[in-house]
C-alpha cells in the first residue's frame, strides 16, 4: 500500500507536541510492515532542517488569495527516520523556527496542502492508495480531494483524518472561500459549521473514515468537543478511537543515549536512583525524597493552571517530604507562579522553563512519580513514556489517560483521580506518599509498569484496518 501521511509536525523534524511523536513514529512501524510509507511536514527552519541534506525532487507553485507561491519538495533519501520523509518549502511561509503561532498561519497551512496536492497531481508518482491527515492543519485536503475540480482525480482515493485534538479546528473567516480551487457552490455546506469554514470539521464530513487517538476520547467528543459535538455524534459511524503505541526504539531505558545511567525493569532498584541523584544533583533538591515530575505544554489544557497552588501545599501539607519538578513553558502567569513556590521552597521545588527533549528523558528515568492532571488529553504519551521508564503516573480519568493507567486501588498501577482540581490531585499525592513509603509493595508496581507493552506494530496493523474499503 503507498500511504502518505500529512501533518504540521513530525519528530525529530519539527515538534510541539504529541502529535509530533505520533507522526515520527507509525510511519517507521507501518513501512516495516511493508507498506511505501511517506511523510509531508512543511520545511520550517528548525535544527534537524538545518542539520541535514535533501534532495530537491519538485519544483511548483499554487496560487491563492491574489498570492502566487512558488514551492518545492524535498527528499530524505537515507530514510534515517524509517520512511521517506518529504518537506515541502514554500519561502516567506515555512523558513521561519517555530510551527505555529504566525499571523499568517491560516495562509501557510493553507498553501501546505494544497502544494501536498499539487505534488500529487502534477509530479508524475503512482496515486497514493491512501492520504492519511492528521489535525486540522491538513483538514481540507479531504474536502478538496472530494469537490475540487482541480483535485478530484482523488474523488476515489480514501481520505483518513486522525484528530490528535479536537479543541483546536482551523476556523476560517467564510469570506476566504475564495482560497479554495473551484467547486460547486452546492458542496459549501461541506467546508462549514457554526458559520465559519472550519478545517477539523469539514475533514471529519469529508474523510471516508476518522479516527481518535484513543477509545474513551472518541466517547468524551460526542459530548465535549468545542462545538463540534453534534457533528461528531452524527459521523460516528466511520470513526474508531485507536490508541496510539509510543516508539520504544526512542524511549528505552536500557539504550537511551541521553541518560547517565541504563536500566531495564531488572536493575531498576539500584540504577533508577542514580540518574535522580544525577538530576536532584542539577537542581539541589535531595534525592532521598519522592520526586514528583509535571512535563507538558504550560496550559489549562494540561491542568497546568492549577500546578502551583497544588505543589505548594502539598509542600505545605506533607512537610516538605516531597519534590517537585516541573518543566515545560507556555502561559507566562502559570511560569510566574512557579518562581513564587521555587522561592519559598528553594530546596524542594525545580522549574525549567521551555522543552528540552533531553532533560525530559532524565526526568523520566529519574522521577517516582509523574503528575498529569489534564482536563483533556486525547491520549497522553507522557503517562506511557513515564512508565516505561518506572516512574508511576498520576492522572486524571480522561481520554487516553483513562484507557492507559488503571488504580492501584483497582489491582492496577498507577494513580487516578477524577477532576482537575486542586483536592483531587492532593489526595492523590497523599496516595503516592503512602505507595512510596511501602517500599516493597512500590518496587513492584515499578517493575510492572516498565513490562507493560504500548509498542507500536499492533497499532501500525490497526491503521492499516483502518484503510481497507
Ligand atoms: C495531542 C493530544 C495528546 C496526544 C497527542 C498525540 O497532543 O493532546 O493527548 O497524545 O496529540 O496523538
Amino acid at each position: 500500500m503507498q500511504i502518505h501521511h500529512i501533518s504540521a509536525e513530525c519528530y525529530p523534524v519539527a515538534k510541539v507536541g504529541g502529535l509530533a511523536d505520533v507522526v515520527g513514529a507509525l510511519p517507521k512501524y507501518q513501512k516495516q510492515l511493508g507498506h511505501d510509507v511517506k511523510v509531508f511536514v512543511p520545511k520550517y527552519d528548525t535544527k534537524f532542517v538545518q542539520n541535514n541534506t535533501f534532495d530537491i525532487i519538485f519544483v511548483g507553485s499554487v496560487k491563492f488569495g491574489g498570492h502566487y507561491y512558488p514551492f518545492s519538495v524535498h527528499v530524505d533519501k537515507s530514510q534515517q527516520l524509517g520512511f521517506e520523509l518529504h518537506l515541502i518549502s514554500i519561502p516567506g511561509l515555512f523558513d521561519r523556527p517555530n510551527v505555529y503561532s504566525y499571523g499568517d498561519d491560516t495562509e501557510r497551512f493553507f498553501a501546505f496542502q494544497l502544494a501536498y496536492l499539487n505534488w500529487v497531481k502534477f509530479s508524475g508518482i503512482h496515486l497514493p492508495d491512501v492520504v492519511h491527515c492528521h489535525d486540522h492543519h491538513t483538514g481540507f485536503i479531504p474536502f478538496m480531494m472530494k469537490h475540487t475540480f482541480m483535485f478530484n482525480f482523488l474523488r476515489n482515493t480514501p481520505s483518513i483524518l486522525t484528530i490528535h485534538n479536537a479543541q483546536y479546528q482551523g476556523w476560517m473567516s467564510k469570506d476566504l472561500v475564495h482560497y479554495f480551487p473551484e467547486f460547486y457552490a452546492s458542496d459549501f455546506g461541506m467546508l462549514e459549521w457554526g458559520g465559519v469554514l472550519n478545517a477539523l470539521a469539514s475533514a471529519i464530513k469529508c474523510s471516508w473514515r476518522f479516527s481518535t487517538v484513543s477509545t474513551s476520547y472518541l466517547e468524551e467528543i460526542k459530548y465535549k468537543a468545542n462545538g463540534l459535538e453534534n457533528l461528531i455524534h452524527a459521523e460516528s459511524y466511520k470513526a474508531r478511537g485507536i490508541l496510539n503505541g509510543i516508539d520504544v526504539d526512542v524511549w528505552d531505558p536500557a539504550t537511551d543515549s541521553t541518560l547517565p545511567y541504563h536500566f531495564t525493569a531488572k536493575t531498576v532498584k539500584k540504577d533508577k536512583f542514580k540518574n535522580k541523584a544525577h538530576l536532584c544533583q542539577i537542581f539541589g533538591l535531595d534525592p532521598e525524597k519522592p520526586l514528583f515530575a509535571f512535563i507538558g505544554r504550560l496550559v489549562p489544557d494540561k491542568g497546568a493552571d492549577i500546578l502551583a497552588e497544588i505543589s505548594f501545599k502539598a509542600l505545605e501539607n506533607y512537610k516538605q517530604n516531597l519534590n517537585i519538578i516541573m518543566l515545560g513553558s507556555g502561559n507566562n502567569q502559570v511560569q510566574n507562579q512557579f518562581e513564587t513556590v521555587k522561592h519559598y521552597y528553594p530546596k524542594n521545588f525545580a522549574n525549567f522553563t521551555g522543552y528540552d527533549e533531553s532533560l525530559a528523558h532524565l526526568i523520566y528515568a529519574s522521577a517516582d512519580f509523574l503528575l498529569m492532571p489534564s482536563r483533556v488529553e486525547p491520549c497522553g504519551l507522557n503517562q506511557m513514556y513515564a512508565m516505561r521508564y518506572g516512574t508511576i503516573p498520576i492522572v486524571r480519568r480522561t481520554g487516553g489517560l483513562k484507557d492507559t493507567v488503571l488504580d492501584i486501588g483497582d489491582s492496577g498501577f498507577g494513580i487516578c483521580h477524577d477532576q482537575t482540581s486542586v483536592s483531587d490531585v492532593l489526595h492523590a499525592i497523599y496516595r503516592a506518599l503512602k505507595l512510596y513509603e511501602d517500599t516493597a509493595y512500590k518496587n513492584r508496581v515499578v517493575q510492572f509498569i516498565m513490562d507493560l507493552d504500548h509498542s507500536w506494530e499492533k497499532v501500525a496493523e490497526e491503521y492499516i484496518n483502518l484503510y481497507k474499503f
